[in-house]
């Protein structure tokens, strides 16, 4: 598979630009900004009032897996994080990001651990954060367990229509508990349509620098 190059976006930090699929991993208007604003603050802080669960579909640089370590250490409360991903980075590929300068340093550390994290095992990375890192295709798939908050963040649905289909929401839907909630960049027509008929509630809020809108899709 061709490396990955990366990319410094407009708020200085990397992010790739994917040798299989030819497009970036974050928003070229700021990956960590658009990190922080979809997945910890419309996601993680809008929906945690103890420990939580969370999942996400597309570990990529783990950059939201950081910042999730990061907001739960900062805050006091566990998070137990389970991710999928079926083109895992190399060291190399990890090597071109820049979040060891442009994260917090207690935050670099942890996102660091994370890379180094065993596959497909569940590893301790803080009192407050552990990581399952799983090495599969979400498409086949199958949840064993219930989450509180899902991080939906495979590539375009243009690019990958087959990781936004309905059937795969709905296996989402039925993985999440009561009340928990989906967040996603996308607002598409069909990413909306598909989540409505998986049962999932639709807000849709304010996006990141660059991108009116995004989704935040709740199981009633
Ligand atoms: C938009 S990037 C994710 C960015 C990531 N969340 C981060 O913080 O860097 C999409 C990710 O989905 C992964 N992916 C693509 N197809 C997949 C599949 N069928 N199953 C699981 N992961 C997949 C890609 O390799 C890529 O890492």
């Amino acid at each position: 598979m061709k490396t990955s190059k990366p990319f410094i976006t407009a708020d200085g930090s990397t992010t790739l630009c994917s040798g299989k699929f030819g497009v970036h991993y974050h928003s070229t208007n700021g990956a960590i900004t658009e990190s922080r604003h979809i997945f910890i603050d419309a996601g993680l802080q809008a929906v945690v009032k103890g420990n939580i669960k969370i999942l996400e579909i597309g570990l990529g640089t783990g950059l939201n897996a950081a910042l999730s370590a990061e907001y739960a250490t900062l805050n006091s409360f566990s998070v137990g994080y389970t991710a999928i991903e079926l083109y895992p980075l190399t060291h190399y590929e990890y090597s071109l990001l820049n979040y060891s300068e442009t994260l917090p340093p207690q935050t670099a550390n942890l996102w660091d651990r994370i890379c180094r994290a065993q596959w497909n095992d569940e590893t301790i990375i803080s009192p407050f954060f552990s990581i399952k890192k799983i090495e599969q295709d979400f498409t086949k798939w199958q949840p064993r367990e219930k989450f509180d908050l899902i991080y939906f963040d495979a590539f375009a649905p243009d690019d990958q229509p087959e990781m936004w289909q309905t059937e795969q929401f709905l296996k989402l839907f039925k993985a999440l508990s009561k009340g928990g909630v989906l967040v996603t960049y996308s607002v598409k027509g069909i990413v909306k349509a598909a989540l409505k008929e998986a049962g999932f509630w639709l807000e849709r809020l304010p996006g990141p620098p660059g991108k009116r809108h995004m989704l935040r899709a709740i199981k009633g």
